[in-house]
């Protein structure tokens, strides 16, 4: 009996050092350390400030002037590198995962290419922190599996998300439903990422526009 146990010990010991460290979409050291990071132990997220030298630019939307933003609007996402990795190598977002999207006014000028548009200031930041744990059960800024957070220029460290299902841009719930097939992510726009995706439904469940 004694014997069959230390066998088995030995054996999960020996498959456990030959399982690769990001075994799945589940890989939680790393997710212990931006948990630590961006989150405290009551759930609130804090801003993100080095995500434009240190993260992954996952792509871009223009939004014209007939949107929520009441101009036309540059926004720019962003993802901690390792949650691109676990993307790519699972096709879903892992736990810990961070993404910000910045929500910019937007420059112009005639150039030599042409009439050319591109992001000026930072207005807004949107933050989602992926929780596949459920840690805040009690925390009405998380849902879904997500963190939801919002930090606006006035006041850029003060996190405007009490709960993910509020109005105006706390809204986050309901103008993110249509993506919630895609793990509430509008994964169609972000090219460096979208091709990896494994979703159940097909990435047209969206409803936007699906890329070649
Ligand atoms: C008016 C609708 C609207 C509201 C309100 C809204 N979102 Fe979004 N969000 C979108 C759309 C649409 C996109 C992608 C296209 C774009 O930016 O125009 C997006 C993209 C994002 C992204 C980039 C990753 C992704 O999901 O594609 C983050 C991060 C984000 N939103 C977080 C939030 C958070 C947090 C809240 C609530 C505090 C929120 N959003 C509220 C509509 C909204």
């Amino acid at each position: 009996m004694k014997r069959a146990y230390l066998l088995l010990t030995t054996l999960a010991i020996i498959i456990a050092g030959c399982l690769p460290e990001e075994s799945g979409p589940v890989s939680s050291a790393r997710a212990d350390q931006v948990f630590t990071a961006v989150v405290d132990e009551q759930g609130n997220i804090s801003r993100p400030t080095d995500f434009r030298e240190n993260w992954t630019h996952l792509g871009s939307w223009f939004v014209t002037s007939d949107g929520m933003s009441g101009g036309a609007t540059m926004h720019d996402v962003y993802a901690t590198p390792e949650s691109v990795k676990g993307f790519k190598d699972n096709g879903q977002w892992p736990d810990g995962t961070v993404l910000v999207k910045t929500v910019s006014s937007l420059e112009s000028r005639q150039l030599t290419t042409g009439h050319a548009q591109w992001t000026g200031t930072p207005v807004v930041w949107f933050v989602m922190v992926r929780d596949r744990q459920n840690r805040f059960p009690d925390n009405r800024a998380w849902g879904e599996g997500w963190g939801w957070a919002l930090f606006e220029a006035k006041d850029p460290d003060k996190n405007l998300t009490t709960d993910w299902r509020g109005t105006g841009f706390n809204n986050c719930f309901g103008c993110h439903t249509p993506a919630r097939n895609t793990e509430w992510v509008y994964i169609d726009g972000y090219p460096t990422v979208r091709d990896s995706a494994r979703y159940p439904q097909p990435v047209a469940s969206t409803g936007m526009p699906v890329h070649d």
